[in-house]
């Protein structure tokens, strides 16, 4: 196999991001969508994105880009793909369809129609009836209808890359590993710079910050790939470039800290360091946000957080004004410092901006999960 197309799926709002990472990674043009970037590349970069890739989801190989005009149509284009490069004839598959736009079907019927295909190509050239097997499927295929275009892929991963492998204690409000990665990204913070998230919660920001720090692959726990199943798969290449990748992390030292008011998030925070192998990167301790006193002794020239959004929390005297104390804490003592920062309370947010008379750099609107949110990049 040669060059190859490709897209993966990315959150909303950080696919800008997310492309320039593909391009780092690979060094080819990659170019962005909604919720998606598409490039092409080489059949190793299957190994490559998916170890190492911060802010992807799920990587998939484009089997088909079109316009289409019917159902029968999508079956069509479907049906002309071999399939005998990705597929072994005694396993099974299936497809995940999703549909934007007006149409008279569903997206089951996309996924009925595109399975029927799959198996009709793989008859014909194999003389084989391949399995359907919706809950434990050796390969996943993926449609997305959108509007009169059909994207139609391979899924390299499996389920999303945002779940790393190292969230042992899951934080009941735990930010994606790819937001907090994208985050980390537009604070342009320097490694050898003192880094803190003073609401660390279960230290997402901090374990994405010390694998960056240590070129450490992001997903290098994961173990599971789809890609593990297809039939072009090569074990020896891929230990390879995963002992590689490994072997170009360092030990250095580094100033990233997290502070966390609660003991038990805390102590989850430590357990998820370890699993992540950065315990000896990242600095936790007990401490307030509101209060300066609580900090670690460092001049941060970055603080990067995902602080309370109200929903789950009752907070005594009021959101805005919680936000109004953190932000001028910072400005009295961490002056010239960036801030970057998440919230899906981002009214409150921008009042209290105003209030302490900080100014916005950046913001862009992001998915957190079902919630709408904004990242905003301040100068303190
Ligand atoms: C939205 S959660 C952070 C989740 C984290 N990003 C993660 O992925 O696990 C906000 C955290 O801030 C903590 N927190 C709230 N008020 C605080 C304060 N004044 N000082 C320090 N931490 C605080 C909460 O206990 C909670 O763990």
């Amino acid at each position: 196999m040669g060059h190859l197309n490709f897209f993966a799926t990315v959150p909303n709002g950080i696919e800008d991001l997310a492309s320039a990472e593909v391009e780092r990674l690979l060094g080819v043009k990659c170019e962005p969508d909604v919720g998606k970037v598409f490039f092409s590349a080489s059949l190793e970069s299957v190994y490559i994105l998916n170890l190492r890739s911060s802010m992807l989801n799920k990587i998939m190989i484009c089997l088909c880009r079109s316009n289409f005009d019917s159902l029968h149509q999508i079956y069509s284009l479907v049906r002309q793909i071999d399939f005998s490069e990705y597929i072994l004839p005694n396993q099974s598959f299936a497809v995940e369809s999703e549909r934007f736009g007006v149409h008279d079907f569903t997206s089951v019927d996309v996924s009925r129609i595109v399975g029927q295909a799959i198996i009709d190509s793989y008859l014909s050239c194999k003389n084989v009836r391949l399995k359907v097997n919706l809950e434990e499927p050796d390969v996943k295929f993926f449609s997305l209808v959108r509007d009169k275009e059909l994207i139609f892929g391979l899924n390299t991963t499996g389920y999303s890359l945002h779940r790393r492998g190292y969230r042992v204690y899951e934080h009941p409000a735990a930010l994606k590993p790819t937001l907090a990665s994208a985050m980390l990204e537009l604070s342009g913070w320097g490694h050898d710079r003192a880094l803190i998230d003073p609401m660390c919660g279960g230290a997402t920001i901090l374990i994405e910050a010390a694998l960056k720090a240590r070129n450490i692959p992001p997903n290098y726990l994961r173990r599971d790939f789809a890609f593990t199943k297809l039939n072009f798969f090569d074990s020896n290449a891929y230990e390879l470039f995963r002992e590689n990748f490994l072997s170009q992390s360092n030990n250095g030292v580094y100033k990233i800290f997290g502070m966390e008011k609660l003991e038990h998030h805390l102590q989850g925070a430590k357990i998820n360091c370890a699993k992540a192998g950065v315990s000896d990167t990242v600095f936790l301790n007990l401490g307030d946000a509101l209060d300066y006193r609580t900090y670690p002794q460092e001049s941060f020239s970055t603080v990067v957080t995902n602080p309370p959004y109200g929903v789950r929390m009752s907070l005594k005297h009021g959101l805005k004004r919680f936000y109004s104390i953190f932000l001028k804490t910072l400005k009295e003592h961490f002056s010239g410092s960036t801030l970057i920062l998440i919230t899906a309370a981002y009214r409150k947010f921008v009042s209290a901006l105003e209030e302490v008379g900080l100014d916005v750099l950046e913001e862009r609107s992001v998915l957190h999960g079902d919630l709408k949110a904004k990242i905003f990049k301040c100068r303190i």
